[in-house]
């Protein structure tokens, strides 16, 4: 019998409508190579949420991303709505309480250097090798980012800006799993990120990541290691990670760092997850409202966000393999969208529709 997937799709603001066209026409032919339908609803979320439903998160929307199996998402924000104040602009007010309704409290964010792009990387040749491959597992509804109390207290000028770092052993617990799970299924090294010389909440999370490594992991080799060695360790030798995982702040801004190895923010995909197979699943590179509209934005890190989701939502693994797999092809063949040309012999400069069909044709109509 087919199997019948429930997709949400919110192709959001800036670039995101474009590449989420590209991600759509891959499903197309995995719909036909792989026996599975995706029914696809498309709402509305970010800036276009609020020009044309009043709000970034809409009832609609959720009522949407309810029903369905999992949530493919552009990107959403730009200056039209920078003038708002901040917990009404696209980003706080879409995806923040999308991640706390759907309790999505594990973000995936790999960082991945393809050997044929290793040029366009920030990094030297000899520091990145051939073919970097780590994935960045941020905690996504705890830590610094949410924890209560919150806000500034008094009046001015004794004013007070509190925000909270606070973590509970099951929170600490429920994402460790997580990271041990994804890289028992990898290079089977995990790193996990503190500041235990500082931080109460990072000696709890210590404790709690060597014990379940201890009990239940002992195939994985655990290390920890302190935020601001990560944040040097991931420039200087990069290659010593496989899976690293990070508190909600840490891993924000280990994630953008890990991800400026890959040579462009276009490449990069990311999936929220929660307990059970719901996921979201978006590039993290927003919504670059510079190139937005002109046909030329690289649509790989929504494709790539698409496969994640076959992976993680729907256990289509081969499916998500040949999707990845179609995307190296169409590195190796030279096609490049402009943020990853760089002129060099057999590169062909193409558009947003041209990348997305020379991945297709990778795929084998
Ligand atoms: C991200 C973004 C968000 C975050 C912002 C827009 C709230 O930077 O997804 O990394 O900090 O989580
Ligand atoms: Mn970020």
């Amino acid at each position: 019998m087919t199997q019948q997937l429930k997709i949400a799709v919110l192709p959001g603001d800036g670039i995101g409508p474009e590449v989420m066209v590209e991600a759509l026409r891959v499903l197309d032919v995995i719909e036909k190579r792989y026996d599975c339908r995706f029914e696809r609803t498309f709402a509305n979320l970010g800036g276009i949420a609020i020009d044309l439903e009043g709000k970034a998160f809409p009832q609609t929307t959720i009522d949407i991303c309810r029903a369905s199996d999992a949530v493919l998402l552009g990107s959403v924000g730009g200056p039209k709505w920078e003038h708002l104040p901040p917990m009404e602009q696209p980003e706080r007010g879409a995806l923040l309480p999308m991640r706390k309704l759907f309790n999505l409290y594990a973000n995936l964010r790999p960082a991945i250097v393809f050997p044929s792009l290793t040029g366009a990387s920030s990094l030297k040749k000899e520091v990145l090798g051939e073919g970097l491959d780590i994935l960045v597992v941020r905690e996504l509804t705890g830590g610094l980012y949410m924890s209560q109390p919150k806000g500034i207290e008094g009046t001015s000028p004794n004013r007070i800006g509190v925000d909270t770092l606070r973590y509970s052993e099951m929170e600490i617990e429920r994402i460790a799993r997580v990271a041990f799970k994804v890289a028992r299924q990898r290079r089977k090294n995990l790193v996990s990120v503190d500041k235990a010389n500082v931080l109460a909440s990072s000696v709890l999370w210590r404790e709690i990541l060597s014990r379940l490594g201890k009990e239940e992991y002992p195939d994985v080799t655990l290390s920890h290691m302190y935020v601001d060695n990560a944040s040097m360790q991931l420039i200087r030798n990069p290659r010593q990670f496989d899976v690293i995982l990070c508190e909600n702040m840490f891993g924000d801004i280990l994630s953008d760092e890990a991800s400026a190895l890959s040579g462009s923010l276009g490449l990069v995909p990311s999936a929220s997850l929660s307990e059970g197979s719901f996921g979201i699943y978006e590039p993290a590179g927003g919504t670059a409202p510079d190139i937005a509209g002109r046909g030329i934005a690289n649509p790989i890190a929504q494709i790539l966000s698409a496969s994640m989701m076959l992976r993680y939502s729907f256990s289509m693994n081969d499916a998500a393999d040949a999707i990845d797999a179609a995307v190296t092809k169409a590195l190796e063949a030279g096609y490049r969208t402009g943020d990853i040309f760089l002129g060099g012999p057999g590169e062909k400069k193409v558009s947003t529709v041209e990348m997305g069909t020379a991945i297709i044709d990778g795929l084998g109509r």
